[in-house]
């Protein structure tokens, strides 16, 4: 377990490495996740193998209840798969007991949820500092301002979520996901409760964050223009992966004027048309 902390920047012979070179960060490998209702079994994911790379911007869609949310809280280590493996980082995070499970989402990994999850009646500064308080970290003040700047915010660090817009406390939020320097960002829905405006903001500071910092990022969204941003969309359906494709041109945050829905869907479906109905894609 110790090894796990120790290992930042070191090199396991075992993890799979990609053609460019990038080492694995998330492999899964026949995961199911079933839930218990009643006498009622719940198959919400049904044998799930994917790997995602260091650097990778992923975009996960599918229809609701095809499983992504219980997908990503399985990959951000917040609830345990029914069987199947996953490591992290080379670790194997089922192995891990409940203490070091929280260690390892708070050192490894950011959060970013749709509704934000800000405290009421804390600032945006005192927000940042939260996970370096669970971590003991030091130079909290310096940290939590240098994320806040970083995304934008460097004048807005005494506000309250109440005095902030929906994309401005979006953004506190991925300041909080920021400040302890995780290696994958992982966020469902993000921009779900953003108007187009903001939900651009918030993709810009992720491909930033993705193309100068080398941070992994894996999103849910069920918007195909959002998911064109990204480098690689996963679909699912059914609790299965049904598709996984490259983007060929990803677009760049605020450079493109959205087309039509018609337009917008054609260009999806075209890229990773997964087989089924287009009318689940709502
Ligand atoms: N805690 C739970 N207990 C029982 N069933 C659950 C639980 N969480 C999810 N499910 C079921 O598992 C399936 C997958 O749910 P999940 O939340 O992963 O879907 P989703 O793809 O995120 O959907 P949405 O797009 O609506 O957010 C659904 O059938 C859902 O009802
Ligand atoms: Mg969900």
């Amino acid at each position: 377990m110790v090894s796990l902390f120790k290992r930042r920047g070191g090199r396991r012979d075992d993890v799979p490495v990609d053609v460019q070179g990038r080492r694995a960060v998330i492999e899964i490998q026949g995961v199911t996740k079933t839930y218990a209702m009643g006498d009622i079994e719940v198959h919400a994911l049904r044998g799930v193998d994917l790997t995602i790379y260091e650097g990778e911007f992923v975009s996960i869609m599918g229809p609701s209840g095809s499983g992504k949310s219980t997908l990503m809280n399985i990959l951000g280590a917040l609830d345990q798969p029914t069987s199947g493996a996953y490591r992290l980082d080379g670790v194997d995070v089922s192995r891990l007991s409940e203490s070091d499970l929280a260690k390892v989402r708070n050192k490894k990994i950011g959060f970013v949820f749709q509704n934000f999850n800000l405290l009421k009646r804390t600032t945006a500064q005192r927000q940042v500092e939260l996970p370096l308080i669970y971590a003991g970290a030091g130079g909290r003040s310096r940290k939590a301002k240098a994320a806040l700047e970083s995304v934008g915010l460097g004048q807005r660090l005494n506000h309250l979520p109440s005095e902030l817009s929906g994309g401005q406390q979006q953004r506190v939020a991925i300041a909080r996901a920021l400040v302890n320097e995780p290696a994958m960002i992982l966020a469902d829905e993000p921009t779900g409760n953003l108007d187009s405006r903001s939900g651009a903001e918030v993709l810009q500071i992720f491909q930033t964050l993705n193309r100068e910092r080398g941070i992994t990022v894996v999103f849910v969204t069920h918007d195909s223009w959002i998911a064109r941003h990204t480098q690689r969309v996963i679909m699912l359906r059914d609790g299965q992966i049904v598709a996984d494709a490259p983007i060929a041109e990803p677009l760049i945050a605020g450079h493109n004027e959205r087309p039509s829905m018609e337009d917008e869907m054609e260009a999806v479906l075209k890229t990773v048309y997964y087989g089924g109905k287009e009318e689940e894609y709502t």
